[in-house]
């Protein structure tokens, strides 16, 4: 019998707690994550939604490497891994691009430094360029770039380092609702192409409901996974449908007490 192909990413009651120092010296702790059970399959989109300080970027971070666990397991690709790793990309919402670097440097970068022969680096920069629509940009650099054209650079930088999972943590979330819609259409056309998992961190419930194949809800104090909604609707999505517009009244439904509850303490 052939052995069932590795999950992309399991959590097994996964727990994070931060323990930050005070002035007088004294330690407080916050409870991030609590009991994190999600298994994403190889290949599957997942959004995660939910009111904010639930532990959303707590958990990618965690996925990435770049935070440790408290408590819990933690396996990516069938590995657990020990730190950051080439098997995870990384999309932040302030893009994090290389000043200094062109659009095309900035693409090359991770490639070269993984030592790949110098005609293998030039390959895969074009592709990539190709990939997100900059090729007549390549010369510039990051300060000459909209909002959007800089987040297509930082996705094509981490496609090009080709990990099996993309991380990303609001990656459109400071963007304006037109070039949101169509980073979110350019997303998906990679994603059909390259065949990856996306771990997607969103604020919009629109825009959960428009990509995944799956929708995370956590809640906080300390973050759980509240609900997790399969979204099968056929791809290009209607978001006018009453299918479309059912899955948003269910999600929207599973955030609402904690979203009232950051509003009254913020008050
Ligand atoms: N480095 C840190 N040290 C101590 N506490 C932290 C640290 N990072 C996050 N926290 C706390 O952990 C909890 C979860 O934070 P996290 O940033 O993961 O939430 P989030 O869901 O991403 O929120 P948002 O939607 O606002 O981005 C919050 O209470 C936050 O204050
Ligand atoms: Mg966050």
């Amino acid at each position: 019998m052939l052995a069932e192909p590795a999950a992309a990413v399991t959590t097994t009651r996964l727990d994070k707690t931060y323990r930050s120092q005070r002035r007088d010296g004294t330690f407080s702790e916050t409870h991030a994550l609590s009991n994190i059970n999600l298994t994403v399959a190889q290949g599957e989109f997942i959004c995660i939604i939910g009111a904010s300080g639930c532990g959303k970027s707590t958990l990618l971070r965690i996925v990435a490497g770049f935070e440790t666990l408290s408590t819990g397991e933690l396996y990516v690709m069938g590995k657990a891994p020990a730190g950051p790793g080439p098997d995870r990309g990384m999309v932040f919402q302030d893009y994090a691009l290389f000043p200094w670097l062109s659009v095309a440097q900035n693409i090359a970068y991770g490639p070269r430094q993984a030592g790949l022969p110098k005609a293998e680096v030039a390959e895969l920069t074009e592709r990539y360029l190709d990939m997100v629509g900059l090729r007549k940009f390549r010369d510039r650099f990051p300060h000459e770039l909209s909002g959007g054209m800089k987040q297509r650079v930082a996705i094509a930088r981490v496609l090009a380092n080709d990990p099996a999972v993309i991380l990303m943590d609001e990656p459109f979330g400071a963007l304006d609702a037109i070039t949101r819609n169509g980073l979110q259409e350019s997303l998906l056309q990679i994603w059909e192409k390259a065949r990856k998992t996306i771990l997607f961190i969103t604020h919009s419930v629109d825009e959960a409901v428009y990509l995944a194949d799956r929708v995370v809800v956590l809640s906080p104090h300390p973050g759980r996974l509240k609900l997790e909604v399969p979204v099968t609707l056929a791809r290009p999505r209607d978001i006018a449908s009453v299918e479309f517009n059912q899955l948003k009244r269910t999600l929207l439904d599973a955030i609402a007490p904690d979203i009232a509850v950051e509003a009254a303490a913020l008050a």
